[in-house]
């Protein structure tokens, strides 16, 4: 097991992606606080956890409002002893108004940052995961939506990659390495929206032609949680089925 003993923050755990990493981390052997907007989900992911033999607990958290992200960073501590890995991964879809997306797609993943690597360098060594995207690398158009996705979350999740690179220097000289993930299209419910109108031109534009299931990107989060990537710091990690190589 990969993450034996470790403990985990996700964000965003209840669905989609942060869902499918908490379930793969916590069946390699990491104790789990799933944060997020509701408590059913959150509660839901951890009782499959529990049911498998896991360790999993939750909390209430808006990525957006500093005072609950630090909360559920103290809270981690204080149920596990120590937080070796944190993943900001939740966050709204790509159409919402410019406000809304840098306050939980941007803020949130710089609280994220900030609050994880003060517990981390107390106690010198630690792991962070930011969740960007594609549309983090490049502009998204797409037909029939007018303005492709959202200016706020093309710049929020630009933003998350520098952002990445920035904490990635700050944690270095202790230990703590900081990465992102850049998704191409995922089959969540985020992209629901985008996915009625748009299944087949998303398909066709994809050059492995499908969407990524998310426990496809959940073993790239394993990957960069685990010392299988203990030389990389500061780097995004692109998975998208070669949407941004065309
Ligand atoms: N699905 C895709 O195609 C895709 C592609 C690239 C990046 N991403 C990113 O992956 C992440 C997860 O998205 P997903 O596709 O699994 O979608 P999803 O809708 O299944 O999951 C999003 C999660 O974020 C949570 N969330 C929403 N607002 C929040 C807030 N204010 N504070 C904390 N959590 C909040 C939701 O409760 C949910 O659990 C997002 O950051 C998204 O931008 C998704």
């Amino acid at each position: 097991m990969k993450l034996q003993g470790k403990s985990a923050l996700v964000t965003g755990a209840g669905s989609g992606i942060g869902k499918a990493i908490a379930l793969l981390f916590a069946a390699e052997g990491a104790k789990l606080l799933l944060a997020g907007p509701t408590q059913e989900r959150e509660r839901a992911v951890a009782r499959q956890i529990e049911d498998r033999g896991g360790l999993a607990s939750f909390i209430v958290m808006d990525a957006s409002v500093e005072a609950q992200v630090q909360a559920a960073i103290a809270a981690a501590v204080e149920a596990y002893g120590r937080l070796d890995i944190v993943v900001n991964n939740g966050g709204v879809a790509g159409l919402v108004p410019w406000d809304r997306a840098i306050a939980v797609d941007l803020s949130g993943v710089y609280y994220g940052c900030l609050h994880a690597l003060q517990v981390m360098r107390q106690q010198s060594g630690g792991v962070i995961i930011n969740m960007a995207s594609t549309a983090g690398l490049v502009g998204t158009k797409l037909p029939e939506i007018t303005g492709g996705l959202g200016y706020g979350y093309t710049a929020a999740k630009h933003g998350i990659i520098g952002l990445t690179r920035q904490f990635a220097l700050d944690g270095a000289p202790h230990g703590i390495r900081v990465n992102c993930l850049c998704p191409g299209w995922v089959d969540t419910p985020l992209i629901e929206v985008v996915k009625r109108p748009l299944h087949d031109w998303l398909v066709k534009s994809t050059p492995l032609g499908r969407l990524a299931q998310p426990e496809e990107i959940a073993r790239a989060a394993l990957f960069l949680a685990s010392d299988d990537s203990s030389y990389m710091t500061g780097a995004p990690l692109t998975v998208d089925g070669g949407w941004t190589a065309r």
